[in-house]
């Protein structure tokens, strides 16, 4: 496998974690044991990203779409982030990682609300990679209240129409701070996005690998950064110009 050029990262890379229930299904497990799988995976993924030098990591946790799953199923989940939080938060203070979150953070209700903001608290001032976890995140509702909140700010006079920007609007998503992504891993062989960063990703280039969510490994993550080093990016140029 070729190496990766370390001066050509990509500096942001997120990733929809998909494959969990399969992978269980194929190891005659529960769908919640493919879950915690899915858990261990998202340690080592963490790990490797910082050890290779990417800068922002976005997991999709959990989406708004996911409320509808099994109760159970829910509720396993939910444990899993808060599990996730109790014991990483450590780690992410000796990796200097900041952990920031996007979503619908209040519908997660306590204890985990409290906790995800004790650990983004805590982990405020480190610089090494931020963890970004989208948690009841959905692209649509957050496009919906940015625009929201927009029209609010026009109506109290905070802002004029003219205003609204691109930049602007990027300032009013949840990812506000956050570079764009470049780079969009998605496991277990499905290729869509499922209503991830539809805003942000305008140019990010996507990956699907058919590896289902828990056996995805540093090498995996390896192949998929080669692959994204092979492509050249033109953001709607020409080769030649890009080159000039
Ligand atoms: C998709 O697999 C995965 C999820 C809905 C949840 C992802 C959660 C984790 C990886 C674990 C917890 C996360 C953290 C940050 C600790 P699926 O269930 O849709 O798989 P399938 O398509 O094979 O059924």
């Amino acid at each position: 496998m070729n190496e990766i050029d370390p001066k050509r990262l990509p500096q942001h890379i997120a990733i929809i974690m998909d494959g969990n229930g399969r992978w269980a299904e194929r190891h005659a497990m529960g769908r919640v044991l493919g879950h915690r799988k899915g858990a261990h995976a998202v340690r080592s993924t963490v790990k490797a990203c910082r050890r290779i030098g990417v800068r922002c990591l976005t997991l999709y946790a959990f989406s708004m779409e996911n409320w509808l799953r099994p109760r159970t199923e829910v509720r396993a989940l939910l444990s899993l982030l808060e599990d996730y939080l109790e014991t990483e938060t450590g780690e992410m203070m000796a990796q200097d990682i900041r952990l920031t979150a996007i979503g619908n953070l209040s519908s997660l209700g306590e204890p985990i609300s409290r906790k995800l903001a004790e650990s983004i608290a805590r982990t405020a001032e480190n610089n090494g990679m931020v963890l970004n976890l989208a948690l009841s995140y959905g692209g649509r509702d957050e496009i919906v209240a940015a625009a929201g909140r927009i029209a609010s700010d026009v109506v109290a006079g905070t802002i004029v129409p003219d205003q609204v920007t691109k930049e602007l609007f990027g300032r009013y998503l949840y990812t506000t701070g956050l570079p764009d992504p470049d780079l969009l891993i998605r496991t277990g062989g499905e290729c869509r996005i499922s209503n991830f960063l539809l805003w942000q990703m305008a140019y990010t280039e996507f990956y699907f690998t058919e590896v289902l969510w828990p056996d995805f490994r540093e090498r995996h993550l390896l192949r998929a950064i080669v692959d994204y080093q092979q492509r050249e990016r033109r953001f709607g140029l020409t080769s030649e110009q890009l080159k000039a």
